[in-house]
């Protein structure tokens, strides 16, 4: 597996499996088959309400927990700098894990900054290991960039060919930041799979649309984790390291059209402000 460095000095790898939308049932059912065929990286979040679930399927492999690399988001309930303290302490027990490899502040809403600063001392506890933000836009990336002890070491936020995110990529470029792509895939966009031009390519190096997306991801620096319940995408998913895209082909790629699919708001939608029970999930 084809593994980043990060700012910080730590290793991720590129490719992993992404448990958004997936129940615990569907975790205990998937991810195993997941790491059958390979994968040591998962993204899950608080507001997945699937943390549980993914410690029990962790716990239960025959692979000892450093072969895995663990991402998970706090909510914004979670930023108040006292209660992010709690909150970490309580994913750790869900995830029933002594360290998190990588934890976000998963929306730009509400006392990023104090969630920051404990976040910061999470690390220096030695209960995270690197830690980065999840749908910042600039002014607040930069809000936490002037106050941080620990650079963001990643940055998760939407990109796919459609939102190639070139300009927060040379925005933060100084600082060595490595990029997540969420949407890797457009969600499943049959309109994006049946671009020609993915088409054209898969036919010249015998690969899907979908390998030929993921591998213009790789390419672009980002780390995916697209998310699948079929075991047939989940091998042709990572089965995208024997093949390279020519410079003229990222190009080619690199000027579709560009458009988002989601806006992330400048205000708290609703499905933020809502105080879940995490605790409560399976
Ligand atoms: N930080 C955030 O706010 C945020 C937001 C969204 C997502 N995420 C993270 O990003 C991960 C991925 O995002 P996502 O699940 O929304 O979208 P995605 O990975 O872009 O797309 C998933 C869809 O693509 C299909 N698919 C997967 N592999 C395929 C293949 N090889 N060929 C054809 N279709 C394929 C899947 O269907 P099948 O099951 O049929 O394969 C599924 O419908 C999430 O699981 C989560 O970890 C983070």
């Amino acid at each position: 597996m084809l593994e980043f460095t990060m700012n910080d000095g730590n290793t991720i790898p590129a490719v992993g499996y992404g448990v958004f939308l997936m129940t615990p049932e569907e975790v205990e059912a998937h991810l195993p088959e997941a790491i059958d065929a390979g994968y040591r990286h998962i993204d899950t979040a608080n507001a997945y309400f699937n943390e549980k679930a993914v410690g029990r399927v962790v716990n239960a492999s025959d692979l000892p927990r450093e072969e895995f690399f663990i991402t998970t988001k706090l909510f914004p309930q979670s930023y108040p700098y006292e209660q992010c303290k709690v909150d970490i302490d309580a994913t750790l027990a869900r995830l029933n894990t002594d360290y998190i490899d990588l934890l976000l502040l998963h929306q730009p809403y509400g006392e990023y900054v104090q969630a920051w600063k404990a976040m910061e001392e999470a690390v220096a506890e030695g209960k995270v290991r690197s830690i980065g933000l999840s749908n910042f836009p600039q002014a607040k990336l930069q809000e936490i960039l002037d106050v941080a002890t620990i650079t963001p070491a990643v940055v998760q936020i939407e990109i796919n060919p459609y939102w190639n995110q070139h300009e927060m990529k040379e925005f933060l470029a100084p600082y060595d930041v490595t990029f997540e792509a969420w949407y890797p895939l457009g969600h499943g966009d049959e309109k994006l799979l049946a671009e020609p031009i993915f088409a054209e390519l898969g036919k010249k190096y015998s690969k899907t649309p979908a390998q030929i997306i993921l591998r213009w991801h790789l390419q672009e620096g980002n780390v995916i984790f697209p998310k699948t319940l079929n075991p047939a995408h989940m091998a042709d998913n990572i089965d995208i390291f024997d093949f390279e895209l020519t410079d003229e082909e990222m190009a080619r790629i690199n000027s579709l059209p560009q458009n988002p699919y989601y806006i992330v708001p400048d205000e708290a939608p609703d499905f933020v402000l809502t105080v879940n029970d995490y605790d409560a999930q399976k």
